[in-house]
């Protein structure tokens, strides 16, 4: 059996016989291979006595070929590595010619990396990532495990748009060319698939709350779809959501759990990921350096993460926030693209990066929010103008969270369905759980990706997705 790197580099070298398969990653002077086979972010330097071997092999060695090699694994003789291999069998599985294999021995721009998104996690940085988000996820799993959660997972094509934005992905089965069409001559949808309008969901909180409503605590961890044209490097129109919903939680309990949450999937990958993050962290460092000194940010990506897990996320009201926002210098000096003036606007990023990188310098809990500007399920307020939302916002990333806690009035709930001019025949089964034992409950939504650019110290949003989809790109 074939001995994975990232197990061979922590056995001892004592000259014994192995069988690695991995990727070449450099061959240098017709003698040394680095051979990666992903299962760590370093190499392996297998050493080659080219009189040994066949021109014809060798010429076939070469960046990104595949091969399976055996020799002895000993002490390095040389600089740079503590270990080798002494090689003595090579097999050549598949060749990956110099001319026109991509992914070459030298610094490739991100921009480049993602036209060849295939390819790209051969590279040192795009493996490191990809490990890291799959440790993340794991991550996730085990915080709410742990805590007794129950993993439900809720369907991708709805019929319902759970954030009544509008932006969403139409799913259907008629022939574009010749859709069936009603009497007044539009699509009869009712001859569609599914006999109505479906799209892609874009958050199954609507279906998780149903779950929690007799699981008790449930979380959901799945795809979900926007159809916003938001060109951004904190945009996606299709990305990975964790949603947990919580019976008898209130918006406090919600918001402890969701502190507690993140700190938690954070150390485990500080735990887990160590050479990795070291890895990322010397690139963040290298990437900041070459900002101008205005724009550098004043962590390092480690140090961002652990400021993370040991302080305390600052909770302010919508309300002392816009307090803030409006004495603000960049306010007063009109630098905000837009500008606050009244109680009610909604926070774009610019103001939610002011409040956590340059106010409290500290990741904030925003609550209590206008309910005008957030969805029709947040529990509406005793001053019967905010609701009990709360967004978490990071620094370097905005927005990270949003929750809230739910209206669970049947009465309160219908006047702001109405209100938002939605289709209360839509949503029947969501107002029978106000009908049939309704409770108090509250959940929360995360953008895992934006959780995975805030560990990794990424600068796009398309760098740590492995086939991003966003507006006129869904190659791959
Ligand atoms: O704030 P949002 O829209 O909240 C919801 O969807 C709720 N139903 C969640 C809930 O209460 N169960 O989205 C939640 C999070 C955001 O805070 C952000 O991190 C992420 O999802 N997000 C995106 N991430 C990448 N690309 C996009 N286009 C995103 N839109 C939202
Ligand atoms: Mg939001």
């Amino acid at each position: 059996m074939p001995t994975k790197i990232k197990a061979l580099l922590s056995t001892a070298a004592e000259g014994q016989t192995v069988t690695v398969q991995g990727w070449v990653r450099t061959f240098r002077a017709n003698r040394f291979i680095a051979l990666n086979d992903g299962s760590t972010l370093g190499n392996l330097q297998c050493v080659v006595d080219f009189e040994n071997f066949d021109e014809n092999i060798l010429k076939n060695i070469s960046t990104g070929a595949a091969l399976r090699i055996t020799g002895n694994y000993v002490e390095s003789q040389g600089k740079g590595q503590t270990t080798e291999i002494q090689v003595e069998d090579i097999h050549v599985y598949g060749i990956a010619d110099p001319d026109t294999y991509p992914i070459q021995p030298k610094k490739h721009s991100f921009e480049f990396l993602r036209e060849k998104a295939h390819l790209r996690v051969r590279t040192a940085t795009f493996s490191a990532v990809m490990r890291v988000r799959a440790a993340l996820s794991f991550g996730v799993h085990q915080f709410f495990q742990g805590e007794g959660f129950h993993y439900v997972n809720t369907p991708i094509i709805t019929g319902s748009d759970a954030e009544g934005a509008g932006e969403m992905f139409r799913v259907s089965a008629l022939d574009p060319k010749n859709p069936a069409l009603n009497e007044a001559g539009e699509v009869n949808f009712q001859e569609d698939f599914f006999g109505k309008e479906t799209h892609l969901t874009v958050s199954g909180q609507l279906e998780a709350e149903t779950y929690a409503m007799g699981l008790g605590e449930v979380y959901t961890f799945g795809p979900t779809f926007r159809a916003e044209n938001s060109n951004t490097t904190r945009h996606l129109a299709e990305f990975w959501m964790i949603e947990p919903e919580m019976a008898f939680f209130d918006l406090d309990d919600n918001m402890d759990l969701a502190e507690k949450f993140i700190k938690s999937v954070l150390r485990y990958v500080l735990e887990n990921c160590q050479e990795d993050l070291a890895f990322l962290d010397e690139r963040f460092a290298k990437e900041e350096s070459s900002k101008p000194k205005l724009e550098r940010s004043e962590m390092g990506l480690l140090e961002k993460i652990k400021f993370v897990v040991e302080n305390e996320f600052k909770r302010v009201s919508y309300t002392e926030a816009i307090d803030i926002l409006r004495n603000s210098k960049p306010n007063k000096k009109k630098k905000f693209n837009y500008p606050i003036d009244e109680w009610g606007a909604d926070l774009q990023s610019e103001h939610e990066r002011f409040l956590v990188e340059k106010h409290f310098k500290t990741p904030v809990i925003l609550f209590d929010y206008p309910a005008k500007i957030k969805a029709f399920y947040m529990r509406l307020n005793e001053d019967g103008k905010t609701v009990r939302a709360m967004d978490i916002l990071f620094p370097g990333i905005g927005e990270i969270v949003g929750g809230s806690q739910r209206e669970e009035r049947l009465d309160v709930l219908q006047e702001r369905i109405k209100a938002m001019g939605i289709e209360e025949e839509e949503l029947w089964w969501y107002l029978d759980l106000r009908k049939f034992g309704t409770a108090p409950h509250s959940g929360f939504g995360l953008g895992f990706e934006r959780l995975v650019l805030f560990a990794t110290g990424m600068g796009n949003i398309r760098d740590v997705i492995p086939f991003p989809r966003t507006p006129q790109n869904a190659a791959f």
